[in-house]
């Protein structure tokens, strides 16, 4: 698969820079709290257009994504589900005859796993491209899905409220959306009453981290707590060819764990679990990381500590 990076959708930070680091030291090295204050409003500006510079971003990794994501074993195999749900499967359950929604479903494998085990879905993601490429690949392989393309904040209008059995979302989703609440706040509308929400997604405590540094420690290099996000350039993406992609800019947003649980609890939903998870589906700190289990997911090699790569919430509307 060939994933790195400590979120799904961007790779090791010695790829990557941040406007923080490199715009405000650099103007203040030049002696003038002018230049800091101009290098400040590029970063704010930046940050607000973080929808058209993540889309672009994301549209620009489709066509790389479309040489890999498995999809020759979603096309050889009518049963084949991605590594993502069957990871999920026995925490999940049963999903047959549920109406499921996917919000930030990119090219739709997951969506397309959902659909395998039963569920009548619909898809939701940002990206024009990533869901003309989900589209093509659902009719391709003979499932009918409703894919939609629209901000998540979106979703209720586009969808429809009260309308899901559950909503399905995660591996390098929350990271995308500026502010856990009002996205807790649109999950608790899609779901009809006694729906729920499932999400597994990287770990807030990994999203701290640098790079690994020669002598093994583990640094914080970036927010724990939700901010107003940081701007980043990486030229390749961590799935498919390795062809560099075309948009290479995008802004990443950090939740803490208590951000997350109370953005639930303020959405109306009931916390039905928590767990932390000592692996994920893509490599996220390089050497430091080994395969792991029968997925091959990866999680810290021995020697290293142990920490959290990822976690799954699950959570109730009230029925
Ligand atoms: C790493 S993928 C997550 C999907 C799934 N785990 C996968 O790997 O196929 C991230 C997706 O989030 C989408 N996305 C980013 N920001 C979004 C937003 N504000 N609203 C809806 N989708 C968004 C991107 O377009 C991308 O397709």
């Amino acid at each position: 698969m060939g994933r790195a990076g400590k979120v799904a959708g961007y790779r090791g930070s010695h790829n990557i820079s941040s406007d923080a680091e490199r715009l405000i030291p650099a103007a203040f090295e030049r002696g003038s709290i002018l230049n800091a204050r101009r290098a400040r409003g590029t970063l704010r500006r930046a940050m607000a257009d973080y929808i058209a510079i993540n889309r672009a971003n994301w549209d620009s990794r489709v066509p790389v994504h479309l040489t890999g994501y498995e999809l020759a074993r979603f096309r050889g195999d009518p049963a084949f589900l991605s590594g993502v749900v069957r990871f999920d499967l026995p925490r999940l359950g049963d999903v047959r005859g549920q109406r499921g929604v996917h919000l930030q479903c990119h090219i739709g494998t997951d969506t397309i796993s959902l659909a395998r085990l039963g569920a009548t879905m619909s898809g939701l993601d940002l990206s024009p491209a990533s869901i003309a490429a989900a589209r093509a690949l659902a009719a391709e392989l003979g499932h009918g899905i409703e894919f939609v393309e629209r901000d998540v904040y979106g979703a209720v209008e586009a969808l429809g409220a009260g309308r899901f059995d559950f909503v399905y979302t995660g591996i390098g989703a929350l990271c995308w959306l500026p502010d856990v609440r009002r996205w807790a706040r649109v999950v608790a509308q899609l779901l009809r009453p006694g729906g729920r929400l499932f999400i597994r997604d990287g770990h807030p405590f990994l999203h701290t981290l640098s790079d690994p540094r020669p002598d093994g420690v583990l640094a914080v290099q970036f927010p724990y707590f939700e901010t107003e996000g940081t701007h980043y350039r990486e030229e390749r993406t961590y799935e498919g060819d390795g062809a560099p992609v075309g948009s290479p800019e995008m802004v990443f947003f950090n939740h803490g764990i208590a951000e997350m649980l109370d953005a639930v609890r303020a959405a109306g939903l009931e916390l039905q679990g928590f767990e932390e998870h000592e692996s994920v589906p893509w490599n996220p700190l390089g050497e430091a990381c080994e395969r792991f289990g029968e997925l091959g997911e990866w999680r810290m090699r021995p020697g290293m500590p142990r920490i959290p790569m990822s976690f799954t919430l699950q959570a109730r509307r009230p029925g």
